[in-house]
C-alpha cells in the first residue's frame, strides 16, 4: 500500500537526427572519429565494438575504444576508457563532446548504441568537475544518431560530489 506522496514526473530530450549527415560538422567529424576507434577495439569476448572520442575545449581529439579482458570484469567501455585517457592527458581541459558508436561483425547496427550506467556516472563526473555539460552523440552503424545536451538527460537524479557533504 502506497502512503502519501507527490508524484515528481521527470522527463529528458534526446535530438534525434535522421543520418549522420544531418549532424553539424564539428559533430560528425567526432562522430568519424569514433568510427575509426572502433577498428581499434578489443572485444574478442563479446565481439561488440565500441569507439568513442572525445572534443576537449582546447580543440584536441581524443579516441577510445572497449578493453576486454578474460577476467570479464577486467574490462572497460570505450566512453570510460576515452575519458580516462582525456583526464589524464589534459586534467584541466572540460570536454565539450562526446561521440560513441559501435560494430559487430555478424550484422549492421541501425539503432544508435547508448552508455551504460557506469559509463554516465563517470561522464557525470566530468561535467561536474568542471561545471559544464557535454554534448553526447550516440550512433549506430547506420540510421539515426541521437544527441543529447548534458548527461542530465541520460542520467537523472544522479548522484554527485554536491551530496558528499564532507568535500
Ligand atoms: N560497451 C562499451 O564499450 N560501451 C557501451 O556504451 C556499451 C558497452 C562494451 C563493454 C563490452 O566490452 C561490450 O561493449 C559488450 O558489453
Amino acid at each position: 500500500m502506497a502512503g502519501d506522496f507527490n508524484l515528481m514526473k521527470l522527463s529528458t530530450e534526446v535530438e534525434v537526427y535522421a543520418s549522420e549527415n544531418d549532424l553539424a560538422p564539428e559533430e560528425k567529424k567526432l562522430l568519424d572519429h569514433a568510427k575509426l576507434a572502433v577498428t581499434r577495439a578489443y572485444a574478442p569476448y563479446s565481439n561488440f565494438h565500441v569507439g568513442a572520442a572525445i572534443l576537449l575545449e582546447n580543440g584536441k581529439i581524443i579516441e577510445g575504444n572497449n578493453q576486454e579482458n578474460a577476467a570479464y570484469p577486467s574490462g572497460l567501455c570505450a566512453e570510460r576508457v576515452a575519458l580516462f585517457s582525456a583526464s589524464s592527458e589534459f586534467p584541466s581541459v572540460s570536454v565539450k563532446a562526446i561521440a560513441v558508436t559501435c560494430k559487430v561483425s555478424s550484422v549492421v547496427i541501425t539503432e544508435p548504441v547508448t552508455p551504460c550506467g557506469a559509463c554516465r556516472q563517470v561522464i557525470a563526473e566530468y561535467e561536474e568537475k568542471f561545471g559544464k555539460g557535454m554534448r553526447i552523440i550516440m550512433a549506430g552503424e547506420t540510421g539515426k544518431v541521437y544527441v543529447c545536451n548534458g548527461i542530465n538527460q541520460l542520467l537523472p537524479l544522479q548522484f554527485n560530489s554536491k551530496q558528499l557533504k564532507n568535500k
